[in-house]
């Protein structure tokens, strides 16, 4: 949440700014602002609500001819969306942007209020920038350094210090911030798409280090030493990271899943068998050690954690407890030394998983994070990490990653079912092979685009909705039921179809529309049962299942028909067809598809 860049070379800062900060808004939008060198002091823009408006009002006014600012695009906090609580903020002597909650801010205020300060806006930002400054006597490093022993919370800065033209200074604690070299020009950004159509050498800032940028390079100042970063390259191209001719970010990382989840699960099958030792230095050994499993994850994550609960049980019999991050960490957790805690997420950056994954490790038990960004705090910080291979995600709605979590978690189930003798290495091959069976009939989800498309057109108004499920399908529900609320503002909720009775379905009056997800052949005649309950009071169901399932047609009113796959696999093409319904809602309703309000990707404050 929040988006930082920082440039300093010898194009047009204003316009880089610009173009690396529309990479970043996903993650937030409230806002956005940029500061550049011009002559000898700093020119300084922002503005409530989208880049566009910052670039018209730029475009209407002044663009300076500067090589050398910062850039940030806002996730409100402290303060509401406004021009006056938008970053970068500045003071006598500098421009910094922020990304994080200072939790200690408002006692920081108060003393610098004794000393003369006055502020201008409701941020925690405000107060940091006006930390610096008093601490500022000539030199910028020594002035963070002394900021970071005061201030409590996550941060990452950069800044511009007046009388420093050319140069930025960052640091960060517990949110992401990297540097990244291109040929004469360097940068500093939340995340790699802000870089990647200037340069793919980036490399990532540890905690608390302070970094100085010019047009010369870059150094690291970790305690009394200095040193050049050490650069990594980044696997993710440009045109991963733009739309190449989808109307939506959205769109394109749905129809991208069948190859995100060949890149993911090919690469980790060795003899017909899940196999972690090459791809994820896991070894062999490891997974025979744990009699409980621990699955930690928030949003989108937590509900492929779910279904993978369902299937480690399913699999390896192994009791699995599946938490939301932010509720696990408060309710003291029972974590025993044969515990193995699963941290899933997509950026690595979510300020709740990484609080539990530190939870875990303080504990002493074994984590293992399945995470899509590479270099993130969750992959650097976990005992153990598989990395999805979903290259990146934009949109703000999670959807190839939810799939290739999903596919990591089945080859994880069958690993530990194998590696604990639940089942052979016969057993295993087959149903190694029904998932890729299963990825290779993802594209026949996609198939029914239009369909789905034109069957949504009723959804045009609607207020409310219901999702229902049994099993594995109850988890796709909720799942389901997220997306379409996230992005279309409807008022919609997943119900476990055999609870609906003790409760909700006093809601299900005459022409109520509810998604019946009846993927599960096991569970067929209960979840029937649960359909026609709701139909006998008028519901309108559009019912999903299986292409060879009967079902009497008096009980829906449209049915979308899934390839006829293993029960377990059933979630992995399910999932494509919720998204299609949340997506085509959104843009039959005229939503910002791919920036729903008040949402923000990377939720790095807790
Ligand atoms: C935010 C996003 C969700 C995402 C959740 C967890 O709320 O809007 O789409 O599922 O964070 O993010 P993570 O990066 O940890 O998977």
């Amino acid at each position: 949440m929040c988006g930082i860049v920082g440039y300093t070379g010898k194009r047009q800062a204003v316009q880089v700014l610009l173009n690396a900060l529309s990479s970043l808004e996903y993650r937030g939008y409230d806002s956005a602002g940029i500061s550049v060198f011009e002559q000898d002091t700093i020119f300084t823009v922002k503005t409530k609500g989208r880049l566009q408006n910052l670039a018209d009002r730029l475009k209407a006014g002044h663009i300076p001819a500067s090589s050398c600012g910062i850039g940030h695009t806002r996730w409100a906090t402290h303060g509401e969306p406004s021009d006056v609580n938008a970053h970068p903020h500045a003071t006598a002597k500098l421009s910094l942007v922020h990304n994080g909650i200072i939790e200690n801010y408002q006692a920081l205020k108060n003393s610098l209020a004794v000393k003369g300060y006055t502020f201008l806006s409701q941020t925690d930002s405000e107060v940091a920038a006006c930390l610096i400054d008093s601490l500022y006597e000539g030199d910028p490093i020594e002035a963070i350094r002394q900021a970071q022993q005061q201030i409590e919370g996550a941060y990452s800065f950069t800044i511009l210090f007046k009388h420093h033209p050319g140069e930025i200074y960052a640091t960060r604690c517990s949110s992401p911030l990297i540097v990244a070299a291109g040929e004469g020009e360097y940068f500093v950004a939340s995340d790699i798409p802000a870089i990647l159509p200037y340069t793919r050498k980036y490399a990532l800032l540890k905690e608390k280090e302070i970094v100085k940028v010019t047009p010369d390079g870059i150094v690291i100042y970790e305690g009394e030493t200095a040193h050049e970063p050490v650069y990594q390259t980044a696997n993710w191209t440009v045109e991963q990271a733009q739309k190449n001719g989808y109307e939506h970010f959205m769109r394109k990382e749905i129809y991208e899943q069948p190859q995100a989840l060949k890149n993911t699960v090919h690469p980790r099958i060795a003899d017909g068998l899940p196999a972690f030792e090459a791809q994820d230095n896991i070894p062999d050994g490891f997974w025979k050690r744990f009699s409980r499993i621990s699955i930690v994850a928030c949003g989108t994550a937590m509900h492929a954690g779910m279904v993978g609960r369902n299937l480690i049980e399913r699999f390896a019999r192994i009791p699995v407890d599946c938490d939301i991050a932010s509720e696990f960490r408060y309710r003291d957790p029972i974590l025993t030394k044969d515990t193995l805690v699963i941290l899933i997420s997509q950026s690595g950056e979510t300020a709740d998983t990484l609080a539990a994954l530190r939870l875990a490790k303080e504990r002493g038990v074994t984590t293992l994070a399945i995470v899509n960004v590479a270099g993130s705090s969750i992959s650097r910080e976990a005992d153990y990490v598989i990395h999805t291979y979903a290259g990146p995600e934009i949109a703000v709605a999670s959807t190839k990653a939810y799939s290739v979590q999903l596919s990591i978690l089945y080859l994880v189930a069958f690993k530990l079912a194998f590696a604990q003798n639940q089942l052979c290495a016969d057993e295993v091959r087959k149903l190694t092979g029904g998932l890729l069976h299963a990825i290779d009939q993802t594209p026949r989800a996609l198939f029914l685009d239009e369909e789905i498309k034109g069957y949504i057109r009723r959804y045009e108004t609607l207020k409310d909705l219901f999702f229902l499920g049994r099993g594995l399908d109850y988890a796709l529900s909720m799942e389901g039921s997220l997306k379409l609320k996230e992005i279309s503002y409807i008022h919609c909720e997943a119900y476990a179809a055999g609870e609906l009775k003790h409760g909700t379905i006093s809601l299900i009056t005459d022409h109520v529309p509810v998604v019946a997800v009846a993927t599960q052949q096991a569970l067929l005649p209960k979840m029937v049962s649960n359909i026609k309950e709701v139909c006998s009071r008028g519901a309108q169901v559009l019912l999903i299942c299986k292409e060879g399932a009967s079902i009497d047609p008096e009980i829906y009113d449209h049915c979308l028909r899934l390839p006829d796959l293993e029960d377990c696999f059933m979630p992995l093409v399910g999932v494509i067809v919720l998204q299609l319904i949340a997506y085509h809602t959104a843009v039959l309703r005229k939503c910002d598809v791919d920036k729903p309000r008040n949402l923000a990707k990377s939720v790095t404050v807790e």
